[in-house]
């Protein structure tokens, strides 16, 4: 009985610099194979489908479960997670490139670093004096920590800012990930103290004003973050701060 075989085609370019060519590699199939465990046996044997020896393929990839979104990349033109890509799935050769929107780093890997730069800058995080015991937080009532739990899964894979027709240099818009994480810290009881700074650092050039609205996050964001719900609520308290701002010059 013949084999059964995956087909891929891989983009490569060894430097942003550098040509892009597409290789083609031929795996033998497994039962739960994924975009992942077939690139790690592409580096294990970096051969061709026509035998010519090459490269290892570079790519990004850590916890394997869809929990640390280093993994993304264009498969099948779609932005979303090797790990979690079963390649029963998919429709074959499958194509495998980096995210569009992002320097490449090489291969598959490109520098996703403008997410954490943005997320620095609408200060996502809840600030605390860490250098004492606090005792336990601030209770939440339920309803709250139902509206919170799903903004908490972000995983900051950035596929909703490859999808986005607004994340571009042009806008400098700062995505739907960055926005839900404003919501998400400006619920939380202790965030909010900076609630003000956060919805101030979207209301200028590159903020939340840029959302075209065009809902393609939503529907790429493999953790099923409600991002149209928060661009809308974020949306709103942003204008009620710039009219605070006003009445309070
Ligand atoms: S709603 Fe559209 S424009 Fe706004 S962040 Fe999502 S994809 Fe981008
Ligand atoms: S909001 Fe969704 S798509 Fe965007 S970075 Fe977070 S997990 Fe990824
Ligand atoms: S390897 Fe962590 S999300 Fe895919």
């Amino acid at each position: 009985m013949a084999t059964k075989t995956v087909q891929f085609e891989i983009k490569r370019q060894a430097n942003p610099d550098a040509p892009a060519v597409w290789e083609r590699f031929e795996l033998e199939w497994r039962p739960g194979m994924n975009v992942t465990t077939a690139l790690m046996e592409i580096a294990a044997n970096p051969v061709t489908a026509d035998g010519r020896q090459t490269t290892p393929v570079t790519y990004e990839s850590n916890c394997l479960e869809e929990v640390c979104g280093s993994c993304a990349m264009r498969i099948n033109g779609k932005a979303r997670m090797a790990c979690s890509s079963l390649i029963d799935d998919l429709e074959q050769p499958i194509r495998l490139e980096p995210l569009s929107k992002f320097p490449l780093v090489r291969d598959l890997q490109v520098d996703r670093s403008v997410l954490f730069e943005n997320l620095k800058a609408v200060k996502a995080w809840v600030p605390i004096d860490g250098t004492y015991d606090l005792g336990s937080g601030p209770r939440m009532l339920p309803q709250d920590q139902e509206e919170s739990y799903p903004l908490s899964r972000c995983i900051s894979c950035t596929c909703c800012m490859e999808v986005c027709p607004q994340f571009n240099e042009a806008t400098g818009f700062v995505g739907a990930a960055t926005i839900a994480q404003v919501k998400l810290f400006n619920n939380h009881p202790t965030g909010k103290v900076l609630k003000a700074e956060r919805l101030q650092a979207l209301s200028g050039d590159g903020g939340i004003q840029e959302c075209g609205y065009a809902q393609n996050c939503v529907e790429a964001c493999p953790k099923q973050l409600p991002l149209t719900n928060a661009i809308s609520d974020v949306g709103r308290d942003v204008i009620v701060q710039k009219v605070r701002d006003l009445l309070r010059k």
